[in-house]
């Protein structure tokens, strides 16, 4: 892959909006790299550096300008985005027009034409980017929605490649994608891939509708199977297929980390620092309002409210990343977690003991495993997401059984993990009950609850999910 310090073209590319790490500018004017936010990275980094492969994708700071370098076994292209675009592209159509789209509307979306403008426009040089970087009959997988028109520009540069395209988030409906103006390109974009994945079928189905609908080509019938029978669309002389690929972690690899003595100590160090409580609660997310963080702060304020919990016998603990912290819905949201945190401890809190234990930021990862280890119930209440990897994780580092995991089934992970203690958010009093059941759970009952699980996600783990979507590519996920 290397020649000297130069990088040459590459045999297998992923191109994501972001790098798997983010330059960070220090206030004394020094630089650093640090680990990228979200799923998508946590899913793909470990894959890519045992395939020694290039990753095309912007590094998290606008007006950069950064060569490409070496990180351990990959090679890393950054994709410069000026400010103008960091806030049209990025903050704007990708995440208060698509994002919340492909989210159920769970808040209003924003159509604006100069976005979408910036966003061919930036979509056009991360296409020039991954042509630039790819070997003759190289393998490029697209992520994600923030780069949808990718796959058929880059077919367009590099009709050699062989190009796939995975969707992290939820496919809309096809109600709520016909809102958005500019639908027909945004399939058409997709359609230059050899292989589009989502998470689920019904996406796929979704993908399959519209193909027909709004670009006029056939679809295969047949319903789509997980990792099989992906269907197909013809697109003139090209066959594009279109499958259901659920993603995962490395699970294993957590497993092993979370029997560590290390990771262990660690986890009791947690519980004797919040006064040794009966049971502990956790939810671990990003800072986004799809992730019903609110849901679970209303129902533990009822718990408190009535009762059922108090704040000696049960520690909340939620930590939430910060995202996309200039977008105004974020903003909104963050004040509404926050001043709800503040009247929920300011009721119920005592001296040493506040109800809620809010930590604004994002953690190491042995300490989230730690954090894991330690939680006796955790709480994953997405009102809409694809697939959240969190309560993946909390499953694969419950090797002892402990432990019990409240999730919604809006999340994609419910239709995998059915012996979670599954819950409707937008239901209250389910919530709450479920929470109560949680914390009262009887051991055996949670045992083979989390045996279950386990079974379900260590035999599922990152590295099939990868396999199965290149094999359906048709590329050895190994060569
Ligand atoms: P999303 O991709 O929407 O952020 P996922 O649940 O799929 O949601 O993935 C989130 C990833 O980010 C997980 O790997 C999780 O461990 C990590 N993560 C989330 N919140 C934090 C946090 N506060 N500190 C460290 N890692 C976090
Ligand atoms: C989700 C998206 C990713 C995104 C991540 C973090 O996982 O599917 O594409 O990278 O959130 O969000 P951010 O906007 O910080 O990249």
């Amino acid at each position: 892959m290397t020649k000297g310090n130069e990088p040459t073209k590459a045999d297998f590319v992923v191109v994501a909006n972001r790098l798997p790490v983010d330059l960070e500018r220090m206030e004394d004017g020094t630089q650093r790299w640090k680990h990228s936010p979200g799923g998508l990275v946590t899913a793909l980094e470990p894959f890519l550096r045992a395939r020694h492969g290039a990753w095309v994708g912007w590094p998290g700071v606008a007006d950069v300008e950064v060569d490409p370098f070496a990180d351990g076994d990959m090679w890393l292209h950054p994709v410069r985005l000026s400010a103008a675009e960091f806030r049209e592209y990025y903050e704007g159509f990708s995440n208060a027009t698509l994002w919340p789209l492909y989210h159920d509307v769970v808040v209003p979306p924003v159509f604006d034409r100069s976005w979408w403008n910036t966003y061919q426009r930036v979509n056009q040089r991360f296409a020039e980017a991954a042509a630039e970087v790819s070997a003759e009959g190289a393998t490029v997988w697209i992520q994600d929605y923030q780069l949808q028109l990718v796959p058929a520009m880059l077919r367009e540069l590099r009709p050699d490649l062989r190009i796939g395209f995975f969707l992290h988030i939820p496919f809309p409906p096809v109600e709520l994608f016909m809102q958005l103006p500019w639908r027909t390109e945004i399939v058409r974009g997709l359609l230059g891939a050899d292989l589009v994945g989502f998470h689920r079928p019904g996406g796929a189905q979704n993908f399959m509708w519209l193909a027909r609908r709004l670009a006029g080509f056939e679809p295969s019938r047949a319903q789509v199977g997980v990792r099989s029978r992906p269907g197909v669309v013809q697109v003139g002389d090209r066959v594009v297929r279109v499958g259901a690929f659920p993603i995962s972690i490395a699970s294993g690899e957590l497993d092993q980390l979370a029997r560590t003595k290390e990771v262990q100590q660690r986890a009791k160090a947690i519980r004797a620092e919040l006064g040794n409580p009966r049971r502990i609660m956790l939810g671990v997310d990003r800072l986004d309002y799809t992730k019903g963080i609110d849901v679970r702060l209303n129902a533990m304020y009822e718990l408190l409210s009535e009762g059922h919990a108090s704040v000696e016998d049960v520690a909340m603990i939620q930590v939430a990343t910060p995202s996309r912290e200039r977008v105004e819905h974020y903003k909104q949201m963050r004040e509404d977690i926050e001043r709800k945190v503040g009247s929920i401890n300011g009721e119920f809190g005592r001296v040493g003991h506040p109800a809620v234990h809010y930590l604004h930021t994002s953690v190491d990862r042995k300490d989230l495993i730690a954090f894991y280890c330690a939680a006796d119930v955790m709480i994953v209440t997405p009102v809409r997401d694809g697939m959240n990897l969190v309560c993946k994780e909390y499953v694969a580092c419950r090797g002892d059984l402990g432990g019990s995991l409240v999730l919604s089934e809006f999340a994609g992970a419910a239709a995998e993990l059915t012996s979670a203690l599954l819950v409707n958010p937008h239901d209250l009093d389910g919530v709450k009950d479920t929470m109560l059941a949680a914390l009262n759970l009887d051991q055996a009952e949670g045992r083979r609850r989390m045996r279950a699980l386990r079974r379900q996600v260590l035999t599922h783990d990152v590295d099939r999910w990868a396999r199965s979507f290149l094999e359906a590519l048709g590329t050895s996920p190994t060569s």
